[in-house]
């Protein structure tokens, strides 16, 4: 009999097939977001799940999981699954890096324009009618070209983005990461490293794109806010919980940075009622990688982790993005 998988979450069709083509398949077409139970429940006698961002991969589920060998995320953020607790229980975890990266990083960047110059927040405008008269000074926001670009989180999609703005946008690059680049790197990115504090003091334009851990929780928040220009913008791509939503909803509100660009949120889908208040926000539902290709790209390498976790495919034995691999190395 075939070993059975689960895809926690309604999927391509084309993804689904190539799984049934190995395995027995459970899917999600309603798209339910399960509670954690209903999750342990349908993962009874199922050897591999695949995962989206959203799924709780933790401890308790593993204990109630034993026939559980592989968790395949079509994510590049992993901050969902207990990465240490399913190496100890020699569960392999993949997640999906590269494919997204410069997607992710258009999206940044979009956002990151949207948010300077105020192109929500006039649409909004128009929309509600009270576009009248031309002035000189309506909508006016700031520059992109040649401003200074603040990364902080200088990881594959911050490069990306920092290319975006030094090639293509003339903009002047600092960035704060734990390790430094490569020289060479820094030169073909145009890129400074500075401690955190003086990012946020120089940038004009700040997108930050660190992973979540338990150590960027609220990396930005009231004090960090507060080094900011009052003229800056801050694009949050990473994932909510880096920023605290309610510090940034006050400094919004009191016009102490000039506007926030946000596609992840504490708590999302849920959106701090503040930030929903504030006109100079750009908020949108976690998009960042949301192009059809890219998504496509995505579910695939998930699945090409899952039958290689799982002992088949063209990849067999090798999950191609694992992030555990010893464990499936014999003992
Ligand atoms: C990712 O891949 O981590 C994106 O944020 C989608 O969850």
């Amino acid at each position: 009999m075939s070993q059975a998988v689960l895809i926690a979450r309604r999927v391509f069709p084309e993804v689904v097939e190539r799984l049934r083509e190995h395995f027995t398949v459970e899917t999600n077409e309603p798209d339910e977001v399960w509670p954690q139970a209903e999750l342990i429940r349908r993962l009874q006698g199922k050897a591999g799940v695949f995962v989206t961002g959203s799924e709780l991969i933790d401890a308790t589920l593993l204990a109630a999981c034993p026939d559980l060998k592989a968790v395949c995320s079509m994510a590049v953020g992993y901050n969902n699954i207990d990465l240490p607790a399913c190496t100890a229980r020699r569960v392999l975890v993949s997640n999906a890096p590269d494919v997204l990266t410069e997607t992710t990083a258009d999206f940044g960047f979009a956002l990151m324009m949207a948010t300077a110059r105020r192109i929500s927040e006039s649409e909004h405008f128009l929309r509600r009618g009270e576009w009248t008269k031309w002035s000189v000074d309506m909508f006016a926001g700031s520059d992109v070209h040649g401003a200074t670009l603040g990364v902080l989180g200088m990881g594959r999609i911050g490069q990306a983005i920092a290319r975006r703005g030094a090639l293509g946008f003339g903009m002047k690059v600092v960035y704060h990461n734990r390790t430094k680049l490569d020289d060479s790197i820094e030169v073909a990115l145009r890129a400074r490293w500075l401690a955190k504090d003086d990012v946020l003091r120089e940038a004009d334009h700040l997108v930050i794109v660190v992973p979540y851990s338990a150590a960027s929780h609220h990396l930005v928040g009231e004090a960090e806010l507060a080094l900011m220009k009052q003229t800056a913008t801050l694009t949050n791509i990473a994932r909510g919980g880096v920023v605290d939503d309610a510090a940034l909803a006050r400094a919004l509100r009191e016009r102490r940075i000039a506007a926030a660009g946000l596609d992840v949120f504490e708590g999302e889908p849920g959106v701090h009622p503040e930030l929903l208040q504030v006109p100079n926000v750009v908020l949108t539902p976690h998009i960042a990688s949301a192009s059809l290709p890219t998504r496509r790209a995505m579910a695939n390498l998930a699945v090409d982790n899952l039958l290689a976790a799982l002992g088949t495919g063209p990849h067999k034995g090798k999950p191609p993005t694992a992030l555990n691999p010893a464990v499936l190395s014999p003992t």
